[in-house]
C-alpha cells in the first residue's frame, strides 16, 4: 500500500501549477536560475523524508540562512548581546530595505538583510573567513551532511552588491558593525552562497521542529530556548512585507530565499521545504507560498 501523507503531497502538487511570478533579477546567476524546477520535502522529526519533484537539485541557500545565522549569533553571544545589536520587530518593509533605528542604528530584525549581516558578525571569530567556516559548520549540523559554498552565485552576488555594501557600511557608521565592513558583507554573501537541495533545507527545518535535535544525527544543534526565540522572530518576520498574511493564511514559523526555496516549521512535528524560482513581489517563491496555504488548509498546520 502506498504511504497517504507521500500521494497527498503528489497530490496537490499535481493540481497546483503556476502561480505566476519572476525569478529574482538582481542577482546574475539567479536570473538564469530554471523557472519550472520544483521540489517539496516534508521530514518528520523522526527523521521520516518524504519528496516530491527534483528533491536533490541543488541551489543557494539565501535568506533562508538567516534564521540559522541568527540562531549561531545567539548561541555565541547570548540572547542579550545580540539585542543589543539587532531588534526583533516586525519591519513591515523590504528584505533589502536601508532600515535601522534612526536612535540606536540597531536593524529591525535579524530576518532582514541589514539585521542579517548584522547577525553574520554576532558569529564567533576572528576574520570573516573563520565565521564564515564555523557557519558553514553549523549549517552542515542541522542538514545532516558536509555542506559547500557555490562559488559562481558567491562572485556573482558579489559583483551585484551594491546595496547590501551600502547597508553594512551605514552599519559601520552606526557602531553596530565593528571592523572592516567589507569583511563581513563578504561573510554575508558567502552564507547565502552555500549550496543546498529541498531535503536538506526540509531536515534542517526539521531540527528546529525537533527542539534543535537533528531527527537523523540525534545531534542537539541548537539549545531548546534558543530554537523557540528563533522561530518567535521567524513567524513574526521571516516573510517580510508578508509576514501578516503568510502567519494568517499558513499560520506557521517559514523563512523565504530569493533562490525560490521555503522553509516552514511546525513544531513536534514536521519540516517543510518547497522550491519553485518565480517569485511573488515581496520576493517570497509564489508557487511555494501557495502550496503552503494550501497544506495549511488540509493539514491543519495553522498554530493559532
Ligand atoms: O542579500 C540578498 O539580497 C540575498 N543574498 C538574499 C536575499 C533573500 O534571499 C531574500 N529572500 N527572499
Amino acid at each position: 500500500m502506498r504511504n497517504p501523507v507521500q500521494e497527498y503531497l503528489e497530490q496537490i502538487v499535481a493540481q497546483g501549477g503556476d502561480a505566476g511570478g519572476e525569478v529574482a533579477p538582481y542577482i546574475p546567476e539567479l536570473a538564469a536560475a530554471d523557472p519550472d524546477r520544483f521540489a517539496l520535502c516534508l521530514a518528520t522529526v523522526d527523521g521520516q523524508v518524504y519528496e516530491v519533484g527534483e528533491s536533490e537539485h541543488r541551489y543557494s541557500i539565501q535568506s533562508m540562512s538567516k534564521p540559522f545565522t541568527y540562531a549561531l549569533g545567539l548561541h555565541d553571544q547570548g540572547i542579550e548581546a545580540v539585542a543589543r545589536k539587532v531588534d526583533v520587530e516586525p519591519s513591515g518593509e523590504a528584505f533589502n530595505e536601508i532600515s535601522v533605528s534612526p536612535d540606536t542604528g540597531r536593524p529591525k530584525n535579524p530576518m532582514i538583510n541589514a539585521g542579517a549581516i548584522t547577525a553574520s558578525s554576532l558569529v564567533a571569530g576572528d576574520s570573516g573567513d573563520e565565521r564564515f567556516a564555523r557557519a558553514l559548520e553549523w549549517y552542515s549540523r542541522f542538514a545532516g551532511r558536509e555542506l559547500e559554498l557555490d562559488p559562481s552565485i558567491y562572485t556573482s552576488e558579489l559583483e551585484t552588491a551594491h546595496r547590501n555594501r551600502a547597508i553594512a557600511h551605514m552599519l559601520r557608521e552606526f557602531g553596530i558593525l565593528d571592523g572592516d565592513p567589507e569583511e563581513v558583507l563578504d561573510q554575508y554573501i558567502r552564507q547565502c552562497s552555500v549550496a543546498v537541495d529541498t531535503r536538506d533545507l526540509a531536515l534542517m527545518a526539521a531540527t528546529l521542529a525537533n527542539g534543535g535535535v537533528q531527527p537523523r544525527t540525534g545531534e542537539q544543534v541548537l539549545e531548546p530556548a534558543l530554537v523557540e526565540h528563533v522561530l518567535s522572530v521567524m513567524t513574526t518576520c521571516g516573510m517580510y512585507d508578508a509576514a501578516g498574511d503568510w502567519v494568517t493564511a499558513v499560520g506557521i514559523p517559514a523563512k523565504s530565499g530569493v533562490s525560490g526555496g521555503i522553509i516552514g516549521v511546525l513544531p513536534g512535528q514536521v519540516g517543510i521545504a518547497v522550491f519553485s524560482p518565480r517569485l511573488d513581489p515581496h520576493g517570497n517563491s509564489a508557487r511555494g507560498v501557495a502550496l503552503l496555504e494550501r497544506m495549511s488548509t488540509d493539514m491543519e498546520l495553522h498554530l493559532m
